[in-house]
């Protein structure tokens, strides 16, 4: 599934218009300010994934001065499906006329999006390596996100138990069972990952290990007995700190090169290089368990890249044969891509 056309009325700076969009690589171009990040937060929303930073309020992303905002997308593919986000206090989804949840939207048309801080996946900190894992797996099973949403109601019980200095062992049970889940699913993506990234080898500037790391756990090889004897050995530290030490919340990813770890073996440049790599992998296992190719979503795709990881990054997305939007400022052309200028919240 791509998505075809677009129409966003009064959503941030955006004028309202009707777009039509390749099934290729589309390449959102413009000065700072345009609206390119805010087009691509928009598809973010219709898609199911909601706004870009998690905690924004969807009131901030109405048009200043307006009411409400309304997204209307087409997906075509095996079959054509019309989808609507409405924003106001709150957002509400449709597909095809129906009211839907965000797990059913996200499952139409199955959507990878990497902002600039994800792209810091080797350098920045353990939430973006662990939002990859959660987006590839929210989109491979329903189940999934379902766990994860249920860990993390569990997990502030504990933590508001925690703070008030109460016994949290009654919160441990689900926690150990819900958590050595995601433990085991986490690592098992991860390994995915790791074998379709062999097939972007020429984006990698040196070959590399991933490693996931249970956090707070590493007592036991089975992740359940793990969760339960990392718990126990913990108590007394999570009572002195009055906040859970045990479970997905700490997980992260280590990925070394050269025996090194990457965050000091690479460049900058490198690394945005190595992580264009392991986001085609990730689209790659998302592909191979749904048999659709997801819609990548990447903002500013050319930043810290010189021209040769420019174009190689460019010729690999080409090559996905995924529907691609991308922003930039730099106006590039290169062969496969459909430019689209933008200025001022409106198309050129
Ligand atoms: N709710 C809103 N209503 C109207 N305009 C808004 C709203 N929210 C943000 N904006 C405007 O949107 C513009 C930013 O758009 P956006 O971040 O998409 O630009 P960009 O093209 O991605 O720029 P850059 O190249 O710097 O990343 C800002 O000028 C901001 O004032
Ligand atoms: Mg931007």
């Amino acid at each position: 599934m791509y998505f075809s056309g677009t129409y966003f009325h009064n959503f941030r700076n955006l004028y309202p218009e009707r777009r039509e969009w390749s099934p290729g690589f589309n390449l959102i171009t413009g000065p700072n300010g345009s609206g390119k990040t805010n087009f691509l937060e928009g598809l973010n929303i219709l898609s199911g994934w909601g706004p870009l930073e998690k905690k924004a309020k969807i009131s901030n992303l109405v048009k200043w001065n307006s009411e409400s905002s309304s997204l209307w997308g087409m997906a075509c593919g095996e079959e054509r499906s019309e989808m609507f986000a409405s924003l106001r206090a709150r957002c509400q989804l449709k597909s095809g006329g129906k009211a839907i949840g965000a797990a059913e939207m996200r499952g139409h048309v199955p959507v990878l999006s990497f902002l600039p801080g994800h792209m810091s996946l080797l350098k920045g900190g353990a939430s973006y390596r662990r939002y990859l894992l959660d987006m590839v797996g929210a989109l491979m099973s329903v189940s999934y996100a379902k766990i994860l949403r249920d860990y993390r109601v569990v997990l502030r019980q504990k933590s508001a138990m925690l703070r008030r200095g109460r016994d949290a062992r009654a919160a441990d049970r689900l926690l150990s069972s819900l958590g050595s889940w995601l433990w085991t699913a986490r690592d098992e993506i991860l390994k995915m990952i790791y074998t379709e990234t062999e097939n972007f080898r020429n984006l990698l500037p040196a070959p590399m290990d991933f490693f996931f790391v249970r956090g707070g756990g590493g007592l036991d090889e089975k992740a359940s007995d793990d969760f339960r004897k990392s718990l126990a050995g913990a108590r007394d530290k999570e009572i002195a700190s009055r906040m859970p030490l045990v479970g997905p919340q700490r997980d992260d990813i280590k990925f070394m090169c050269g025996g090194i770890e990457a965050s000091c073996a690479l460049s900058r440049g490198q690394s945005r290089r190595a992580v264009s790599a392991i986001v085609l992998a990730s689209s790659l296992v998302v592909e191979r368990r749904l048999g659709r190719k997801p819609v990548l979503i990447f903002d500013e795709i050319t930043s810290e890249l010189d021209e040769s990881g420019r174009t190689s990054s460019v010729e690999a997305l080409v090559g996905t044969g995924c529907q691609v939007f991308a922003t930039t400022t730099d106006p590039m052309a290169s062969d496969g891509v459909e430019i689209h200028k933008m200025r001022d919240g409106r198309f050129l």
